[in-house]
């Protein structure tokens, strides 16, 4: 994880660069929905193959990836939902125009195209000598370079297929999260002058008592040192978990046994609970289930354990969301660094810029119209400066324990 770190800090920089010239020194507002979609694919591409695919530096939808990838998740929401959809379409006469392939251009294809030439550049690159072959344990050893050592039990090498689809799915399962779920900080937070305050404050006192680095902070000083932050990320998330859908399971005889309303679940059954319905269960959260209320991460920790049982913002058990650590790092140091450089504000409501909303595309909850004016700030005195820039000491596990309950 703090090897990943460099790097996302890298583009969070760029990023930030990007959006003073084309937005805050010409004075024009900037939709944080799409570009904190297009910081999160180069980051992604970055950690996952050394090759952010320039969303940042053309300010484009490169190849329409995101569009792409976008509609076949659309897609992929009723094939997953109605069985009977994936049936017909699996069905071996219409299998052939509906596999996902890097022949189309159309739901997947597209992404998997770019996945096929990632695999390719790399191999080229290796066998012409232009790059020397990451090696495990060094700062360039990326997840491309693990898929090609990966052995099979035989000791074969994974076959070129296989490794273009671990890319395809770093491509696909890693970059909506983080531009989904920090449109929802935003348009929560920003829209609630109190919150906004009470964040920003928060923000000023730990720069000023040297607690977070300058201009980027660290994951864990993050976790450390900026609670009420840290709750507004996962009250947001509750509100709008990028998964509003059923995350399903099979129940099989390995599993405990569950009673549901005094009925036992047989084994082979498929169950499944949507996060957006139970994180808005009364009975868990309260009266105020339905309201962005930050303090109740914050008034007893032994209430926010229990409420952080039922939460299923990352989904459950063996399915769990294995970008969890990345995806949290995102989510603490890129908005952290946005605020700290910025006063950030939410446009005034006009055609041009509409208030934001969001809706579901297949499986994620995606957002839009996440309009923002962004003016420089005065640097705060006292903060420290990247240089100086300590971790405490924690290696990864400690990091990764200071934001297990996230
Ligand atoms: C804020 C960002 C993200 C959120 C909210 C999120 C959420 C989720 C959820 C709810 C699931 C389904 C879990 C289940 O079925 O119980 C999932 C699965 C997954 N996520 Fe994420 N995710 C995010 C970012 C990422 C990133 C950055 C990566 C990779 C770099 C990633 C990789 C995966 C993978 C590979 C799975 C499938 C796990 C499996 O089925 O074994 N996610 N994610």
């Amino acid at each position: 994880m703090q090897r990943m770190e460099g790097l996302v800090e890298r583009n969070i920089t760029k990023w930030m660069n990007k959006l003073d010239t084309d937005f805050v020194e010409p004075k024009k507002p900037l939709d944080f929905a799409v570009w904190g979609t297009f910081l999160s694919y180069d980051t992604i591409t970055d950690v996952g193959f050394r090759t952010p695919l320039g969303f940042v530096d053309t300010g484009t939808d490169v190849d329409n990836l995101i569009r792409i990838f976008q509609a076949g998740m659309r897609l992929l929401g009723a094939v997953g939902r109605v069985y009977t959809i994936f049936d017909v379409l699996t069905h071996p006469r219409l299998k052939r125009y509906f596999q996902v392939s890097p022949e189309q251009n159309i739901w997947f294809g597209g992404v998997m195209k770019r996945a096929r030439q990632v695999l390719a550049d790399r191999t080229k690159a290796l066998e012409e000598g232009r790059v020397v072959k990451p090696e495990k344990g060094n700062d360039d050893y990326d997840f491309l370079q693990a898929f090609m050592d990966t052995r099979t039990p035989e000791g074969h090498v994974l076959d070129a297929e296989t490794i273009q689809s671990e890319i395809f799915v770093i491509l696909g399962a890693g970059s909506d999260g983080f531009g989904s779920s920090s449109s929802a900080l935003f348009a929560e937070i920003l829209s609630r002058p109190t919150t906004y305050t009470r964040v920003v404050e928060e923000l000023r006192t730990a720069v000023q008592s040297s607690q977070i680095t300058h201009p980027i902070p660290t994951y864990t000083e993050v976790a450390k040192s900026l609670p009420f932050f840290c709750a507004c990320i996962r009250e947001a998330m509750r509100l709008h978990p990028l998964a509003s859908t059923l995350l399903p399971r099979v129940l099989t005889p390995l599993d405990p046994e569950i009673v549901i309303n005094g009925r036992r679940i047989p084994t082979g059954i498929e169950l499944a609970a949507n996060p957006w319905i139970s994180h808005r269960d009364k009975a868990v959260y309260g009266p105020d289930a339905e309201e962005f209320k930050p303090e109740r991460w914050l008034a007893d920790p032994t209430k926010a354990k229990e409420l952080e049982k039922y939460n299923l913002i990352w989904g459950t058990g063996s399915r769990v969301c294995l970008g969890k650590h990345f995806a949290m790092m995102m989510l603490y140091k890129a908005p952290v660094a946005l605020l700290m450089a910025y006063d950030v504000r939410l446009c005034r409501e006009t055609p041009q810029t509409p208030k934001p909303w969001s809706r579901m595309n297949g499986p994620a909850r995606l957002w839009h119209d996440v309009w923002i004016n962004l003016t420089k700030r005065e640097p705060w005195v006292g903060g420290r400066e990247e240089q100086t820039k300590d971790t405490e000491g924690m290696g990864n596990d400690a990091a990764a324990a200071a934001v297990e309950s996230t």
